[in-house]
């Protein structure tokens, strides 16, 4: 006997349109999931959605055999600026495999090493601007962030220094952010606005093919040896069919890696929050930094020694959920209409159900997690992180559409926080915030803002 998936009350005909703010869709979610446990419903005009908020449940969903990437929903509306791309690919299309092999290599941790030096030359720049504020300046750290993601992005994937970390904010931060919130405001059915909306996403669309289409005659124009990933996507073949992308496929993938990689900065914001609120943890990685690192330059081979920072990422993508969560649906087994069970049977869904799996309740999950809010880098080391169970470690998503670019964010992550960590004193401005975030395909804290100075030794 199946129990019934809990549903908040709604009201008639629109259903939970209510439950959900269109401005701020994963911070509801989260309060559901907080309300509701481990799988919850909502209904909108008719349409079902389920929502998987525990590990143990999101790793059943995550098994490939029977569960795959659900494609629809706001995912289907970035199909408008980037159609069949990596991220955005429907499963019966060839288009996935075929750049997925010829990009996979480019993204591997071997060559993500090769521009490690790239991406803390980035970093310095961004320090040195920080170390020259006025202490008495409060800035929100994640728009600067934002700006050292684009400029890191582009410098190692395209061969190309846009100088952005200084100056007006380049027009690619802004393109991103209207095509993105666009997508699930859509989806969201936010009608009332939404040819106003729509026009500001095809501004948004236009302004990123146009900086990638810029990109390719650059190169075009000017040869490199240099092989990064833009040259890949221009000249390589996929091994297994022999086929080269086309030049609109080569534009949807450039604007593709901005808009992935942007979820890296959102989880450092949070990390600086997370680090002020439990100076303890600071004084602990300041202290491997130092010793792994001394006062001469950080080496790529410092990375894999700096144990307890890289325990404090992992805690950071936890608890930030910076990628908030992924879009799961059956395998369609062709005649078979017949429900699917979950937990045993303890629940059920229908044949072709999408779930989508909320990872502020996952990652929070209390049967995992003693004191599943608490900051605590210990738990992300070593063994203890090793015998975690799988569910609660989906901040990349899962299997074979999980995030291609999890090696180049791992590296950005270390390099960034390691940097912060050793180089800059942080205050809160205002030392009462707690955490509230918002955001669409990755999710920022709201209002957050810092002094901040060179550290003092
Ligand atoms: C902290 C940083 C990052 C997080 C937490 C993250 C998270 C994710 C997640 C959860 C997915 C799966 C989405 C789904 O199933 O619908 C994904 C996919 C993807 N990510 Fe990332 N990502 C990050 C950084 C990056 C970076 C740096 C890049 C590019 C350089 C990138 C590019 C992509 C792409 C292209 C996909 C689609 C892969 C496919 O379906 O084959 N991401 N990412």
């Amino acid at each position: 006997m199946s129990t019934s998936i809990p549903q908040p009350p709604g009201v008639p005909l629109l259903g939970n349109i209510f439950d959900v703010d269109p401005n701020n869709t994963w911070w509801s979610l989260k309060t559901l999931a907080e309300k509701y446990g481990e799988i919850f419903q909502i209904k909108v005009l008719g349409h079902r959605i389920v929502f998987v908020a525990s590990a143990a449940l999101a790793e059943e969903i995550c098994d490939e055999k029977r569960f795959r990437k659900y494609v629809g929903g706001p995912i289907v509306e970035i199909r408008y600026a980037v159609h069949d791309a990596l991220f955005t690919a429907f499963d019966h299309e060839e288009s996935w495999g075929v750049s997925h092999r010829i990009i996979a290599p480019q993204l591997a941790p071997g060559t993500i090493a090769t521009h490690f030096d790239e991406v803390v030359r980035c970093t310095d720049e961004l320090i040195t601007k920080w170390h020259g504020l006025d202490p008495e300046n409060r800035i929100r750290p994640l728009d600067d962030l934002n700006r050292l993601n684009v400029e890191a992005t582009v410098l190692t994937l395209f061969g190309k220094k846009l100088n952005s970390l200084t100056g007006p904010e380049h027009p690619l931060l802004r393109a991103m952010e209207d095509s993105t919130s666009e997508a699930m405001k859509r989806r969201i059915g936010q009608s009332c606005s939404l040819a106003g909306v729509r026009w500001q996403a095809q501004e948004g669309d236009k302004t990123m093919r146009t900086f990638a289409a810029e990109l390719v005659k650059d190169r075009q124009e000017h040869p490199s040896e240099r092989r990064d990933l833009l040259w890949t996507l221009m000249n390589a073949k996929d091994p297994e069919t022999g086929k080269a992308l086309t030049e609109s496929q080569v534009i949807d993938e450039i604007v593709s890696m901005p808009i992935g990689s942007s979820t890296a900065p959102c989880a450092i914001a949070a990390g600086i929050l997370f680090l002020l609120q439990n100076p303890d943890t600071l004084v602990r990685a300041r202290d491997e930094v130092d010793a792994v690192i001394g006062d001469g330059p950080f080496r790529q081979e410092h990375v894999s020694q700096l144990h307890y920072v890289a325990g404090l990422v992992r805690e950071t993508l936890r608890l930030s959920c910076a990628a908030p969560g992924f879009n799961i649906e059956p395998i369609p087994k062709p005649g078979d209409e017949s429900p699917v069970l979950l937990a045993g049977g303890k629940y059920q869904v229908a044949h072709n159900q999408p779930m989508i799996i909320v990872l502020a309740g996952v990652n929070r999950d209390p049967a995992v997690f003693e004191e599943p809010l608490a900051f605590r880098p210990e738990r992300m080391v070593g063994e203890a992180f090793e015998q975690l169970p799988a569910g609660v470690k989906k901040w990349f998503g899962n299997g074979k559409r999980e995030c291609i670019g999890k090696h180049w964010a791992w590296e950005f992550l270390m390099v960034v926080m390691t940097k912060l960590i050793r180089g800059v004193d942080f205050e809160a401005v205002d030392p009462e915030y707690q955490l509230k975030q918002d955001g669409w395909f990755n999710i920022r804290p709201v209002e957050f803002y810092v002094k901040l100075k060179p550290r003092r030794r």
